[in-house]
């Protein structure tokens, strides 16, 4: 029996591969490459080229690596660029989640862990975020991952009396960082870590929008969680799913305690050495001042924790990054 890992070779999925693997569950890839990276595949791990939206390869690699359940990472995470490419998104996410949950029910899979995202909320009015606060999306990107929390139930209370009824949840990711395995690091153009590190790579000073929002030092607070603790959280829903254990329909993976980009670009220059002073410039329209949110439920169900401080979460981070120029 295997776990199939769509977007394994993504950022996320390749390291949500590797800790299955070392967790002694089978992982499978299936990956078109569309922004993952061929070497972030570990060795030894079956690996589909192709794409979710291909529901016979999708049916195929569920039936010839037997597979106990689907880990669906995969998708278009680019909330910016999805305004002007709705349709793109949708595809990808939406038509992408569709055709895996068929391609589950023709073979009768069961289990299903969805990668959502904390874009489903749009701009919280609430200090801290909980998985039942106010669901306003205000992008595509995070319509199409609603929506794909939405199938993820509709098709489990449509198969509830079946022989295989499907079991589900979707774990939803603030800000993802840094790096529990060397050779893997996030190729995003669009995320604050990243665009950091590349700005120090090329001898830019890296730039803060906006210093005077109502926060302790006036800059965004977000919640920014290491990506080796979302990747064992995938771990341990997989395995609840697999033993039959209640899961939740959603999970916050938050921190319950964000960070500002200030006090990131100080671990920055910590960490780094490179002693920098940020340029200031003007905020960036519709970011709000804090979105923070509690991962209690996880903790009580997942063995949720921070286990990386935020000085390593830099440290990895900048160093898989580095060893890659
Ligand atoms: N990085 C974050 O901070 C963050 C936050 C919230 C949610 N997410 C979600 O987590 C998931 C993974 O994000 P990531 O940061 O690893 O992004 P990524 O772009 O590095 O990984 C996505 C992977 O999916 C693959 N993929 C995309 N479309 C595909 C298709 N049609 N068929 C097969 N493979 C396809 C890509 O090639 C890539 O390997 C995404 O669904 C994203 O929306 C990420």
């Amino acid at each position: 029996m295997s776990w199939i890992v769509t977007g394994g070779a993504g950022y996320i999925g390749a390291h949500v591969v590797r800790a299955l693997a070392g967790a002694g569950l089978d992982p499978v890839i299936i990956d078109d490459l569309s922004s993952g990276v061929a070497s972030f595949a570990p060795e030894g791990v079956p690996f589909v080229r192709g794409s979710i939206l291909d529901r016979d390869l999708v049916e195929s690699t569920l039936r010839e690596y037997r597979a106990e359940g689907v880990i669906h990472v995969a998708g278009y995470k680019y909330a910016g660029v999805s305004v002007q490419r709705p349709l793109h998104t949708y595809a990808q996410n939406v038509e992408g989640t569709r055709v895996i949950l068929e391609a589950m029910q023709a073979v009768g899979v069961q289990n299903i862990v969805f990668s959502s995202s904390a874009a489903v909320f749009g701009t919280p009015d609430v200090p801290l975020v909980v998985e039942d606060t106010a669901k306003r999306p205000a992008s595509p990107y995070g319509e199409s991952k609603l929506i794909g929390e939405w199938l993820l139930r509709d098709q489990a209370v449509a198969t509830a009396d079946s022989d295989a009824p499907l079991r589900h949840t979707s774990l939803r990711y603030f800000n993802v960082v840094g790096s529990a395995d060397p050779t893997v690091y996030d190729v995003s153009p669009h995320n604050l870590f990243p665009i950091v590190f590349e700005a120090l790579l090329d001898g830019r000073t890296p730039k803060i929008f906006g210093d005077d929002y109502a926060t302790e030092d006036g800059t965004n607070v977000r919640d920014y969680v290491h990506v080796g603790d979302i990747a064992a959280a995938h771990v341990a829903a997989a395995q609840r799913l697999a033993a039959g254990e209640h899961v939740e329909p959603a999970y916050n993976l938050g921190s319950g305690d964000g960070l500002s980009v200030k006090q990131i670009m100080d671990a920055v220059a910590r960490v780094t050495g490179i002693d920098f002073a940020p340029e200031i410039g003007p905020r960036r329209p519709g970011d709000p001042d804090r979105i923070v949110a509690t991962g209690e439920l996880a903790a009580r169900d997942l063995d949720w924790k921070m286990r990386y401080s935020v000085d390593e979460m830099v440290r990895t981070g900048w160093e898989a990054r580095r060893r890659a120029s």
